[in-house]
């Protein structure tokens, strides 16, 4: 049984791949600083699976710490490294948070990579790194465009570090490109669990049904889109831990066609911020108070993916609809408050 390290597995979307990746038959160690996310999701996810992931508390900043789990956790086949600082908004007023927390952990492990000899890596990366697309849909053959935060920038030179690092090793890796994550498990015991004031929309929209918050504010609706709001490609979350077991298998079965690929994962789909608040509403019959406010700063007008790469190389392609996802959100949503 292929031994996995998940860094950030108790997260949103760590958690759902570790699932995922046991539910494939993979033995997965997690490690978590349990900055973003609590101890009881292991036993969460032991509820879905029936088998608890071990759980290794550790701040990946922590050099010599990380040396030391290698020492001890020996036989590792492949990481997926999801532990990351992820709010825009807080990178701009702490980017050295961001550039700490994103490249000192990426940049230790691959050193233990080296070191342990791991071949096989996956990094989270994001749609972020495409900025403002000239054409839509975007394929990864888009250009990079100059980082709109700090955290677009750490994605954007993770990128860069991993590529350089293949190129001169035996290192393979995978950096997939992540769309919008929404959704969560159908079981609803894991989902996304933002820290005070959900900064996303969907979380935003959940909450304000559940009656944490009064109103959403659509940001904007004079944008050239169908209906004036902003068009973003929302994938379910379930669908996305999956393309990460895809992708590690890729990887292990040594099918990669060069050492450092990327993958747009996505549905394909663009879908604006009112056509997502219409769909919540009608899955959930829920009405929504909600207003147009004005644009947030630092949005782009539309990102969809183009997943030919994913669909046609990775054998990947998101299976779950919108709609799907923002059950599963308001699922979540309801069992998390005792609603
Ligand atoms: P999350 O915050 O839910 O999960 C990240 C996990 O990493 C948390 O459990 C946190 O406690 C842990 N962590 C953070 N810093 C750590 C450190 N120094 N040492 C050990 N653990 C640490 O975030 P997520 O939404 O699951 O995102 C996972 C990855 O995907 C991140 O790299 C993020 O940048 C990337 N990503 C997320 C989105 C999104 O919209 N959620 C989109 C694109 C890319
Ligand atoms: C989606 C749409 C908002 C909240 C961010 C990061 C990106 C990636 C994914 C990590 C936009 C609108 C939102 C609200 C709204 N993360 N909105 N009212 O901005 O596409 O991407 O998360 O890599 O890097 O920037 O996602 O969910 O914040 O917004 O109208 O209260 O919803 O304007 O059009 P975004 P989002």
């Amino acid at each position: 049984m292929n031994k996995i390290l998940v860094t950030g597995g108790l997260g949103y979307i760590g958690s759902h791949t570790v699932v995922a990746l046991q539910q494939a038959g993979f033995e997965v160690v997690v490690i978590d600083n349990l900055s973003n996310s609590t101890e009881e999701v292991a036993v969460r996810i032991e509820n879905i699976t029936g088998i608890k992931p071990v759980f290794v508390k550790l701040d990946l900043r922590k050099k010599e710490m990380v040396s030391d789990f290698f020492l001890r956790f020996t036989n590792i086949s492949g990481i997926i490294h999801f532990a990351a600082s992820k709010a825009v908004g807080e990178s701009i007023t702490n980017p050295l948070l961001y550039y700490e927390n994103n490249l000192n952990t990426l940049i230790y492990l691959l050193q233990e990579c080296e070191k342990h000899k791991i071949g096989n890596f996956i990094f989270s990366s994001s749609c972020t790194v495409y900025g403002e697309p000239d054409s839509l849909p975007i394929t990864e053959k888009a250009p990079i465009k100059e980082a709109m935060s700090p955290y677009g920038n750490t994605k954007q030179i993770s990128e860069e570090i991993i590529s350089d690092v293949c190129a001169i090793s035996d290192l393979k890796s995978i950096a997939l490109r992540y769309f919008n994550p929404i959704g969560a498990h159908h079981s609803a015991e894991i989902g996304e669990l933002p820290v005070g004031v959900p900064q996303n929309l969907v979380p935003f929209i959940t909450q304000t049904a559940a009656g944490l918050r009064d109103q959403l504010s659509v940001f904007g609706n004079d944008y050239p889109t169908s209906d004036g709001s902003c068009v973003r490609d929302y994938i379910h979350v379930v669908d996305l831990a999956n393309a990460h077991v895809v992708a590690m298998q890729r990887l292990i079965s040594e099918v990669n066609s060069s050492n450092f690929e990327v993958f747009n994962i996505g549905t394909g789909r663009g879908s604006s911020v009112l056509e997502v608040v219409q769909a919540f509403e009608k899955v959930t019959g829920e009405k929504l108070n909600y207003k147009i406010v004005a644009r947030r700063p630092g949005d782009v007008v539309s990102v969809y993916a183009d997943t030919t790469k994913a669909n046609e190389s990775l054998g990947w392609k998101s299976e779950k609809s919108m709609e799907d996802a923002l059950e599963s959100a308001w699922k979540w949503e309801r069992k998390i408050r005792n609603l």
